[in-house]
């Protein structure tokens, strides 16, 4: 197959770059577009212009951390979709690039759908879907794209490389690509004849040639109408399945976001290439984030061995109020997964996040009632409890009211969040081993709460409106860290240029 990468690379001289940013230009120009830098992230992956929602071909090639994202530049909303692309060597300070790919051939003329990526024979290589309109269907096909230095990408000349979803499928998205010993393997999201979510595997020899082998999983009625962005992967011996939901009936307690993203853990047996002990139901489905915001889950492994994860900190059919200042959502920070020997998951920021610290504005013990302002946009709070025998809570102000809270009830092993408005609140069970522990990341617009070790994540979006004010709540004193973070995402300097001699004042990258 080597010889047909080169075929690929050769053939298709016509090289034209990827980059093409004349349409973000006639937008930009149309609209009179400001960036307006209130909202702005100063340390996650943001869109640069217009939207931007699932990340796609999370990975490492070359020495750098590749992640890229759905990505609509043209304005605030989902549109005929890109690839947009970050590259990172240190897992927090990223770049922005042109975008990896546009939707302007026949089989992903109204876009390029979220994917995988693998690196075999020194190439980096995208696996994604292409999404077609015609006769008012929607036909998705799996297609590859190829490049040798990570940031040109060449479509595969004989795209397509999955032509048609199984029968009787309708949807059809979101290849996640693997390699075990000398096969490869892809996990495509459906929903079935009946709209129940399920998930389509297929193996190649080669990467190229793809042949349905079964439907993997499934949803026996209550979890969901739809799956997409499945990932999968290998940790402590075992396998662990994420997939995104739609359709998922909330209750009172869980799934309570109108989409779901979770796990299940199991056992994939390469014999006879089917899950064992592994089933997808409300019983074994367990939620990844807990917050209002989070999406679209993306892993991948590191060289040292960490399982490293990174989601969309978005929602659908949610208000993104920074839309109107010509930019829309963000990813989340990057975190590392470990597995618990009970089959739980657990979510921490990755270590490299300590190296945004730049100064430490707060340090000391806080009884309940005592407040001290943020006086940062984009900061970090360590929380400690000397217990976790009491109730204890945080509660973030600005207008001079309460607007986020996070909140832990002892005697019923729970730790809550509450945003405001009518579905504000999401709960979680949290019986902390030991003292209570909060590590919190608010960027502008974000919140970000790792509860213990990982037990728990909630992730939304707040929109503060001046300076944050924190107070301590609950009956417990807290003891706070407070550490201010320093920008980290930043621009190519090729596209930087451009945008910055083609839009004068219009446009603010920051
Ligand atoms: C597509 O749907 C629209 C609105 O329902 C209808 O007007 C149009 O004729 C349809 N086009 C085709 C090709 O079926
Ligand atoms: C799927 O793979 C298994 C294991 O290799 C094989 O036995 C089975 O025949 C395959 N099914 C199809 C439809 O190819
Ligand atoms: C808070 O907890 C962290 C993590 O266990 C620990 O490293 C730190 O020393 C603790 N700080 C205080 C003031 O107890």
């Amino acid at each position: 197959m080597e010889v047909l990468y080169l075929l690929t690379l050769i053939i298709v001289v016509s090289a034209e770059l990827v980059q093409d940013l004349a349409h973000v230009e006639a937008f930009i120009k149309e609209k009179r577009y400001v960036l307006k830098k209130k909202f702005r992230p100063l340390y996650h992956i943001s869109s640069p212009v217009g939207w931007l929602n699932s990340p796609s071909g999370f990975t490492y090639f070359r020495h750098r951390f590749h992640v890229f994202y759905q990505y609509h530049p043209y304005n605030g909303a989902w549109g005929s979709i890109q690839w947009g692309q970050a590259i990172s060597e240190n897992l927090v300070d990223w770049v922005h690039y042109p975008p990896a790919l546009l939707p302007k051939d026949h089989y992903d003329k109204h876009g390029c759908l979220a994917g995988s990526a693998t690196i075999h024979n020194n190439y980096l290589t995208l696996f994604y879907t292409g999404h077609v309109l015609a006769y008012n269907k929607t036909i998705h096909t799996q297609n590859i794209a190829i490049s040798s230095d990570g940031l040109i990408f060449q479509k595969y000349i004989y795209n397509p490389v999955v032509r048609q979803a199984p029968p009787g499928v309708n949807e059809f998205r979101n290849p996640k690509i693997w390699r075990f010993r000398a096969h490869w393997y892809m996990l495509v999201g459906t929903s079935s004849e009946n709209h129940e979510g399920q998930l389509a595997l297929y193996t190649s020899p080669d990467m190229f040639h793809w042949k349905f082998n079964s439907t993997v999983a499934q949803s026996y009625g209550d979890i969901g109408h739809t799956w997409e962005n499945p990932d999968f992967f290998e940790l402590e011996n075992q396998h662990v399945l994420i997939l995104s939901v739609q359709g998922i009936q909330g209750d009172s307690y869980r799934f309570k976001n109108l989409y779901q993203t979770g796990y299940v853990v199991g056992n994939f047996n390469y014999q006879t290439l089917s899950f064992e002990n592994l089933e997808v139901s409300l019983d074994t489905f367990a939620e990844l984030d807990f917050g209002h915001d989070f999406y679209a889950a993306q892993t991948m492994n590191a060289l040292d061995g960490r399982r490293l994860l990174i989601a969309w900190l978005g929602m659908w059919d949610s208000e993104f109020v920074e839309a109107r200042d010509g930019w829309a959502s963000l990813l989340t920070i990057v975190r590392e997964l470990r597995l618990t020997s009970h089959g739980r998951l657990l979510m921490t920021p990755v270590r490299e996040m300590e190296e945004l610290r730049t100064e430490i504005l707060e340090n000391a013990w806080y009884s309940p009632g005592e407040t001290f302002h943020a006086g940062a946009k984009a900061f970090e709070l360590v929380v400690n409890a000397s217990c976790s025998f009491y109730d204890a809570a945080l509660i973030f102000e600005w207008s001079g009211e309460r607007q986020y809270s996070i909140y832990y009830v002892s005697d019923r092993g729970r730790v809550s969040v509450d945003r405001g408005g009518a579905d504000g609140v999401r709960h979680a069970d949290w019986a902390p081993a030991g003292q209570l522990k909060w590590r919190i990341f608010i960027d502008a617009s974000s919140i970000e709460v790792f509860c213990g070790d990982g037990e728990v994540v909630f992730s939304s979006r707040i929109y503060p409106k001046k300076g944050i004010r924190i107070r301590v709540g609950g009956e417990m004193q807290l003891h706070v860290t407070q550490y201010k973070l320093r920008r980290s995402v930043n621009y190519d300097e090729k596209l930087r240029q451009y945008l910055k001699n083609n839009f004068a004042n219009k446009i603010k990258l920051y």
